[in-house]
């Protein structure tokens, strides 16, 4: 479904982004801004901000940020279709009849139709699960003791036993053929042609953090095998980059999120009162699970299994989880096999306390590496110390390393200083951290540099936005072209083009341009005016740095373009280089004030 771009503005301009989302977040005027609690991580002091006169969102905790559609669908779970149309509902605008599917599908009309794929068949599968054929899957749930209000909030279903229930289903809907098998929800053989993957299951959707289902996961009631069945990755079903729950973990107002390996204790832990729960897909933990962790928590509890497999795991998990910043913890629930089966016992009271008992992560380690040697031979004892000093190597931070070894010096009654001094003699000989350091170094110079770059030409633009009035003297020195990162010499096209036709910026289109979410992320942070302080003290000095840093850079790469006998190209970038240099001795031409 496609909606023009005059309709998709019209729409837009009619409903005031405060009055979108103050439907859902209390809001408080705070100067020319809205401030109130972050609907999408979890904070306790307000750093979600809405902008009357930009008509955007932007979150200054974890970086959420659109227009009054990507509100919609990033707490409602819509897609952009469902956005535009409940939004020219509120505001009374008739849409335009479209047709459901063209002749020539975009990739995002694609993805959009897989989404729609998984929506319908969560419909139907929870549909099934109140009918007749239901009942037995409804006893299921219950006896694992299950509510009706857990049921519905984790949209749990059924698949019944025929096997071509979902497909006829869709079929009707006019999905093609290609997009449902497509979807992962069906299997085809040459006797039967597509039949349904899930049949005589128990099915539990999975979300994305924007709550839109993406792939289902379903359980035999019973003893039968494989347990659980999952759907295979497809376009939209990334299972290394998704955990389920998320979508209502990520708002629990929580101050950590625990992470396990189950559906059902997920399930049995929100429904215990423990909502910041999520799980893995059914594979291990990814740094892309890790990163994604980040943008919602500083803490993570872990909780696995206490079989070898479920140490295993943790112990994979927790570097994980360390590089990208976030403190881990690890829960202990022995002699229980999981939460479900933990709170079932035990109830709600004593799992909590267990929570508030779980083990630093590096202590846990520690532990681990206990059980691999012996410490009454001295050989062993030797091996395990040495083995520890390994790992206390790998904190950078002479501070966070002490702590740990005056912590471990304690646990196992061995001299801080003996410790302190296994340490140092290990780094001095280069053991643990060098091979580490070796491959990092080159790359990250010019990550930095980069970052730097990067960094000179975001400010200039967020500057712009913030204090239009300077546009004339950044447009006397600086081309779009100048801006060598492509996000940001897009975003300089679209607000030079706006200040020429129509004399004002419009911040909300710029960002509307952009469709990678990546890409939003960081143009609505620039939109926003999310940057360090010299924006706020709008220093003059700071301006002129600024700009010649990004002539510098665009003079650099423009060279660095240069074809081999390109004489005039090479010219061009003579001169600018002479213009560069007079500019730099003549500072003062750049002088401009901000107030
Ligand atoms: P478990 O075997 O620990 O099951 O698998 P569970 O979570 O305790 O489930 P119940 O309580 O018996 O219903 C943990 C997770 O591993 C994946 C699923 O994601 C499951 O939630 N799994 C397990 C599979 O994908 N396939 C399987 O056959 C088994
Ligand atoms: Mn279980």
């Amino acid at each position: 479904m496609r909606y023009t771009e005059d309709i998709i503005e019209e729409v837009r301009a009619r409903n005031d982004i405060v009055d979108v989302v103050s439907q859902y977040v209390k809001l408080q005027k705070k100067g020319n801004s809205y401030f109130g609690l972050c609907p999408f991580h979890n904070e306790r002091s307000p750093s979600f901000s809405v902008s009357r006169d930009k008509q955007m969102y932007y979150c200054f905790g974890c970086g959420a940020g659109g227009d009054a559609y990507a509100f919609l669908m990033e707490y409602e779970g819509l897609s952009f279709p469902e956005a535009v149309q409940q939004l020219a509902q509120q505001a009374g605008v008739e849409l335009p009849v479209v047709e459901g599917f063209g002749e020539d599908r975009a990739q995002a009309d694609y993805k959009s139709s897989l989404l729609g794929i998984q929506k319908q068949a969560a419909g139907y599968y929870h549909y099934q699960l109140k009918q007749d054929c239901g009942a037995q899957a409804r006893g299921y749930l219950s006896e694992r003791g299950l509510t009706a209000e857990t049921i519905q909030q984790f949209g749990l279903g059924y698949a019944e036993k025929s096997g071509s229930g979902l497909y006829r289903y869709l079929k009707g809907k006019g999905y093609p053929d290609g997009l449902l098998r497509d979807s992962g929800l069906f299997q085809a053989d040459e006797r039967r042609g597509m039949y349904d993957k899930f049949r005589d299951r128990v099915i539990f959707p999975i979300t994305d953090v924007k709550n839109r289902v993406i792939g289902f996961g379903g359980r035999v009631m019973g003893d039968g095998k494989p347990k659980y069945l999952n759907s295979p990755e497809t376009k939209i079903f990334d299972k290394g980059r998704n955990l389920y729950g998320l979508s209502r973990a990520r708002s629990s107002r929580k101050k950590n999120i625990i992470i396990c390996e189950g559906y059902m204790d997920v399930i049995a832990m929100h429904q215990a009162g423990f909502t910041n729960a999520v799980a893995s897909l059914g594979t291990a933990l990814t740094t892309g699970h890790a990163s994604l962790l980040r943008r919602y928590t500083e803490e993570v509890l872990m909780i696995y299994d206490s079989d070898e497999a479920g140490i295993r795991a943790a112990l994979r998990g927790i570097p994980l989880l360390r590089a990208a910043g976030i403190h881990a913890r690890v829960v202990d629930l022995s002699p229980h096999k999981d939460p479900d089966e933990f709170i079932k016992t035990c109830g709600a009271g004593a799992f909590g306390e267990r929570l508030s008992q779980a083990q630093n992560s590096f202590m846990f380690q520690v532990r681990m590496l206990e059980r691999e040697h012996d410490l009454e031979d001295p050989q062993g004892k030797t091996d395990f110390y040495r083995a520890v000093s390994e790992r206390l190597l790998e904190f950078t931070q002479d501070l966070e390393r002490d702590n740990y070894i005056e912590a471990v010096a304690r646990q196992y009654q061995v001299a801080k200083e003996q410790l302190h001094k296994m340490v140092n003699s290990m780094a001095l000989s280069g053991a643990g951290i060098q091979k580490k350091q070796e491959v990092r170094s080159p790359s990250k110079k010019k990550e930095e540099s980069e970052g730097a770059r990067e960094k000179a030409q975001k400010l200039m633009l967020a500057w712009m936005v913030d204090q239009p009035k300077i546009f004339k003297k950044v447009r006397a020195y600086l081309e779009p072209e100048d801006f060598t990162t492509p996000l940001y010499q897009k975003t300089a096209r679209i607000l030079y083009e706006q200040q020429e036709k129509e004399g004002v910026f419009t911040p909300v289109r710029v960002w509307a341009q952009f469709e990678d979410e990546e890409e939003q992320k960081k143009v609505a942070s620039l939109l926003n005016g999310d940057l360090p302080a010299e924006l706020h003290r709008g220093e003059g000095k700071v301006f002129a740095d600024t700009l010649l840093r990004i002539l510098e850079d665009s003079l650099q790469e423009q060279r660095k373009n240069l074809k081999p006998g390109d004489i005039k190209g090479l010219q061009e970038n003579i001169d600018k280089e002479m213009g560069l240099k007079k500019l730099k001795m003549d500072r003062g031409q750049l002088h401009i004030s901000f107030e």
